[in-house]
Parts: structure tokens; sequence; C-alpha cells
């Protein structure tokens, strides 16, 4: 399983995969961060899309095509905010990256590619969020036979150590 897992570091809007994974917000109508740069780079028949989606509760995934992005679909999902960790911020991340393989697996994607989901904005610890992404993933991949590609996408250096060290603990 971990040979189909890769850790990157760089801009997850010039990735050419079947799907990247934004971190939005429960609007679905864009945003600053990943969020903005995705919309920016898909240009606005994303907007118009997610204007159709009537926005997405906190934990769940949507998904739109990717327009003038490289990668053929967008699939947004909306992070928690970090309260401390004690109003289910754990699990709704989970269920973040959960849902966004179930959509994903639905639409027959092989490749996707996330960004550090919550770490940003949202203040989600970045540690913490980079193991849930890693356990995920191997949940996902054992799950979901048909997903070849998982990229983890890091935009700041100390995002790529937090993930190697998180794929070290989840696959050894
Ligand atoms: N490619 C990959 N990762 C990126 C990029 C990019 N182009 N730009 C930012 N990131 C990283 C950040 O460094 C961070 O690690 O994405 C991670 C998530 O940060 P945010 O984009 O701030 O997202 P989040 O913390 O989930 O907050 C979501 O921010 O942009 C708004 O509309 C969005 O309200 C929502 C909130």
């Amino acid at each position: 399983m971990r040979e189909k897992v890769e850790i990157v570091q760089g801009d997850i809007t010039k990735l050419a995969v079947d799907g990247i994974v934004n971190a939005a917000n429960t609007s679905l109508l864009g945003g600053g961060g990943v969020d903005g740069a995705i919309h920016r780079a898909a240009g606005p028949e994303l907007l118009a899309e997610c204007r159709t989606l009537n926005g997405c509760p906190t934990g769940e995934a949507k998904i739109t095509k990717g327009y003038r992005l490289p990668a053929r679909h967008v699939i947004h999902t909306v992070g928690p905010v970090w309260h401390g960790g004690g109003k289910g911020e754990r699990e709704l991340l989970r269920n973040c990256y959960r849902n966004s393989f179930q959509v994903a697996a639905a639409h027959d994607l092989s490749s996707i590619a996330f960004p550090a989901i919550s770490t940003g904005v949202y203040r989600y610890p970045l540690e913490d969020a980079c193991r849930i992404a890693m356990e995920e993933a191997k949940a996902a991949l054992e799950r979901y036979p048909q997903i070849s590609r998982v990229i983890f996408v890091a935009f700041a250096p100390e995002a790529k150590l937090a993930y190697e060290r998180a794929a070290k603990e989840v696959f050894g």
C-alpha cells in the first residue's frame, strides 16, 4: 500500500491527476488559501458549478469538474475549525478524508491529491492532521483497490516533514 502514497511539496493546482481535493468552506463559494488557488486556476465555471451544489456541511465532500485545472475533477470538502480538540474536530477531519475517498471511488477516480485540510486558516494542528490523513489513506487503499495513487501535497516545508513522519508511523 505504501507504494501507492506519494508526498510532494508544491502547488496542488498544478497536478494532472483524476481529482484534487479542495479545503473549502461550507458555502463552497471560494475563499483564500488552497480554496482561492483552486478557484483562480479553474476559472469562473468552477464557481458557477459550485453555486448549484447548495453548500457542503463540515466533514462532507462534493465533486465538480476541474475546468481549466490540469486535474479532471475537484472534490470539495469542508474541514473542521480547530477549537482545542473538544468539539469532535478529529472525527470531522477523518470524515473529510473518508468522504473524499468515497466520492473518488464512486466516480472511478484512480489518482487523488490532498492538501493538508484544516491546517491553515482553520488552525488544526499539523502533526495530528497529517497522521489522520495517512491513517485514512491506508484504510481507503485497502477498501478501494481501484485507487492507484494518493498524493499528499505539502505547501510549506514543515508540512512535508509532518507527512513523512506520519507515513512512517502508519506504514512503518
Ligand atoms: N497547494 C497546496 N496546498 C496549499 C495551497 C496550494 N496552492 N495553498 C495553501 N495550501 C495549504 C496550506 O498551507 C495549508 O497547509 O493548504 C492547507 C490548508 O490551508 P487553507 O487553505 O487555509 O485551508 P483550511 O485551513 O482548511 O481553511 C479553510 O480557508 O480558504 C479558506 O475558503 C476556505 O474558509 C475556508 C478555510
